[in-house]
């Protein structure tokens, strides 16, 4: 795919793409002749992003939008310029991600920030994006999970921590949900004949921003990563391997789940990942799509508007 020339190259939108694993993304996948688009919510950090890629990857065709996953309303507003300027999406990598605020924090929508970000507003993203998608070659979209969602569950009776707010427990709880949309939307797509590759991936431990938030907590995990992240982490070029690989490799399946093949699944190359039980759970994944459909308004068709 090196060798595309920019006007017919194929595109590829990248959330989260100002830092750490979704900046390594989006340059993996200029590098392989994607034009890519940085959706995020900073346009100063966008702009040093895209700088970033070019510098990395000089010619390549990159732009930065507005998304912000704290809103609903961006998310309706970020797919409708989208599918004013696009005919077609080849890949969607939802990679933007918050960890563990100590303090309970809601999205515009009042959804529990973690569950909203992480989560809600990326199945709202993707449902809104499936024409595009559908109309792309050989399209795929690639989850962010984490080691985290194996000591997560879905809290049906409390997804937005309003009888009680335990911020590791929500940011599991965000990232088994990413993990059972892949599958869901992957069941889908083989069901009605989308064409659709519709996979997972999770980096391991990746020295990012991410962990700032939840080591400030005075939580013992907060504590504990304090002293694992320096010793068992790699960066975050490699921790995007596994997110590449799902989004570019040949061997990839429907469903398929990615992360790095070092000890426990924190560092390494790209291999076929361990899910959790609660992951594999198909009443879950359908109950969790039939209420984040209702949360967020999606309508899961080729034609969505
Ligand atoms: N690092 C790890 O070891 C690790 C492990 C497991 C899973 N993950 C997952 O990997 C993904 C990327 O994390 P990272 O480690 O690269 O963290 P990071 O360096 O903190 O990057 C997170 C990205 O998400 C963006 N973001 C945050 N809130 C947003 C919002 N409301 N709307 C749009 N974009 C938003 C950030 O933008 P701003 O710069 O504007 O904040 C940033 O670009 C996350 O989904 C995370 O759960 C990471």
């Amino acid at each position: 795919m090196s060798d595309m020339s920019t006007q017919t190259a194929p595109l590829a939108v990248v959330t989260g793409a100002t830092a750490g694993l979704g900046l390594e993304t989006a340059k993996g996948l200029a590098a392989h002749g994607y034009r890519v688009i940085v959706a995020a919510r900073n346009a100063d950090k966008g702009k040093l992003a895209c700088h970033a890629i070019r510098t990395h990857r000089p010619g390549c065709d990159i732009r930065f939008e507005w998304l912000d996953l704290n809103s609903l309303e961006s998310v309706r507003q970020f797919v409708m310029r989208l599918r004013q300027s696009e005919t077609s999406l080849e890949r969607l990598i939802n990679n933007a991600g918050i960890m563990a605020p100590p303090r309970r924090e809601r999205t515009e929508e009042g959804f529990e920030r973690q569950f909203g970000v992480n989560y809600l507003g990326h199945f709202l993203l993707t449902s809104l994006l499936l024409p595009l998608l559908i109309a792309a070659e050989s399209p795929r979209v690639v989850q962010l999970s984490s080691l985290a969602h194996r000591s997560g569950d879905i809290d049906f009776d409390d997804l937005n921590g309003d009888k009680h707010y335990d911020p590791w427990r929500a940011y599991r709880q965000s990232k088994l949900a990413m993990l059972l949309f892949s599958q869901a939307l992957s069941r889908r797509s083989e069901e009605h004949g989308w064409g659709l590759l519709s996979v997972a991936a999770h980096p391991g431990l990746s020295r990012t921003a991410l962990f700032d938030a939840g080591i400030k907590s005075r939580a013992l995990i907060g504590q504990a990563f304090k002293l694992v992240v320096p010793l068992l982490s790699q960066s975050a070029a490699e921790g995007a391997k596994p997110t590449l690989h799902a989004a570019l490799a040949d061997d990839v399946r429907p469903g398929d789940y990615f992360g790095p093949d070092g000890f426990a699944e924190t560092r390494g190359e790209p291999k076929r990942a361990h899910r959790s039980a609660a992951a594999k759970d198909q009443a879950v994944e359908d109950r969790l799509c039939d209420v984040s459909c209702e949360l967020t308004g999606a309508v899961w068709s080729p034609s969505a508007g």
